[in-house]
């Protein structure tokens, strides 16, 4: 299979149809066929095709007329002025390449493809010329300008501008180590020199790494698992105590519900609860992957679970996804609705509320996102605040990404006063 091909193949799918890039990225690395190199490559091509989609549709545009062209050619000379501008990648190549994938597509194509192509090459192209000064680092990075007013507003224009320039940064695989399996002295005396690992600065247990490992055996065996490292502080900071009954509200995949376990060393119960029937496979795999046994699993809405009283709740709920943009890019490119927008943050404040039903008097409630937006988050827990004089915030933060290499995320720990 080309490599170039498979990229647009997956481009379109995320672009047209709405899929997510990691599933489909993921499915690659299963083919046995395709090297590493292959692989690597599609994945460079495909994140940075959609980081920069908004800024390479601009230029193509002023050489094209969008209505006239079939779409798939449009994203092809879109990879064409990434692999140009931002690779450095041979333009002989990549022209090339390109004319024999749009004869594939409708031979038709063909000679604009090469015309546009060549053009590109011209860099008086690549200029960002618009009358709005203010929204050129957005364009210039690809990033929607709505989702930059947006955190200006709820912040600052220096903090939305520091986002636009993060957004686009590749992000550390970042792994949690599973002391259900292994302890941390004989993990890091056999894996941190072998896989080149280095201690998070955030949080104990988790390791960032330049390399994908979940074909090793340190993946395989359980020993790690992929989590970043704000995620992790969501279940380090709720800190179950040993024998206690937990809540995990919306638990799929699983990072946090077994991050949960590892905390209470396998004791006492953890109820679990995913809305989604699909994900319930990769859920147990993750639990049995991980040795995990105090999990009690059940697909269900979080919002239709009996009211018994817990210890710890976990609630990190369904949310808009912009602290993640560096790993599913994707996201930028689909403003929600308004309908959508307040369905959200309706099942959020449902979902809160229902916590606030299953919680023991000497309860606690941790409530995440992995959004960068106050709406989902100090505005979603302000109002919680004042529908429940009872409830007191313990602690709260907001991580936008440049930290720690992590990834953008809200937690908030709540207890009953
Ligand atoms: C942010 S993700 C959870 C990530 C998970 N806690 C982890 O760390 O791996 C939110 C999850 O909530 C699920 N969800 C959405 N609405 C729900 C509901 N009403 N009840 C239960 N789960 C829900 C989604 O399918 C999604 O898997």
């Amino acid at each position: 299979m080309n490599s170039r091909k498979e990229a647009l193949n997956i481009l379109f799918e995320v672009i047209k149809n709405n899929k997510f890039s990691n599933k489909l990225l993921n499915n690659l690395i299963k083919k046995e066929a395709m090297s590493k190199e292959d692989i690597a490559f599609i994945f460079k091509l495909v994140y940075g095709t959609i980081q920069y989609k908004i800024y390479l549709e601009y230029v193509v545009n002023k050489l094209i007329d969008p209505e006239k062209t079939d779409y798939k050619i449009q994203i092809l000379l879109w990879m064409n002025l990434y692999q140009i501008k931002f690779l450095n990648s041979k333009p002989y190549y990549v022209i090339n390449e390109a004319v024999e994938i749009a004869k594939d597509i409708n031979k038709n194509y063909s000679g604009l493809v090469n015309k546009v192509s060549k053009s590109l090459l011209e860099e008086k192209y690549w200029e960002v010329d618009i009358k709005n000064k203010q929204n050129i680092l957005s364009l210039e990075n690809g990033f929607p300008f709505w989702l930059f007013k947006k955190i200006e507003k709820d912040y600052s224009r220096d903090q939305a501008e520091e986002f636009v320039l993060i957004s686009n940064v590749e992000s550390k695989i970042s792994m949690r180590l599973n002391t259900l399996k292994i302890s941390k002295e004989e993990f890091e005396k056999n894996y941190l020199e072998k896989y080149e690992l280095k201690n998070s600065k955030l949080i104990n247990y988790f390791y960032l790494s330049n390399k994908n490992i979940v074909n090793e055996d340190i993946f395989k065996k359980g020993y790690v698992t992929i989590q970043d490292q704000t995620s992790g502080l969501a279940s380090h900071i709720l800190n179950p105590r040993k024998e206690s009954k937990v809540l995990d509200m919306c638990c799929a995949p699983g990072g946090k519900l077994t991050h949960l376990a590892q905390i209470m060393q396998n004791t006492g119960t953890i109820d679990a609860y995913e809305l989604q029937e699909n994900k319930m496979k990769l859920i147990q795999e993750n639990l049995n992957r991980l040795g995990v046994e105090n999990v009690n699993l059940v697909c269900k809405n979080a919002l239709d679970i009996d009211e018994r009283k817990y210890n710890y709740i976990l609630l990190d709920a369904p949310c808009s996804g912009y602290g993640v943009l560096r790993r599913k890019p994707e996201i930028k490119l689909k403003k929600h609705s308004e309908t959508e927008t307040q369905n959200l943050l309706n099942l959020q404040l449902e979902l809160l509320e229902k916590a606030y039903r299953c919680l023991d008097k000497d309860g606690e409630l941790v409530y995440s996102t992995c959004t960068i937006n106050k709406d989902e988050n100090e505005n979603q827990i302000e109002k919680f605040l004042e529908r429940h004089k009872d409830i007191e915030k313990i602690f709260e933060k907001v991580f936008f990404g440049r930290e720690y290499d992590n990834d953008g995320f809200y937690i908030c720990k709540m207890k009953i006063k």
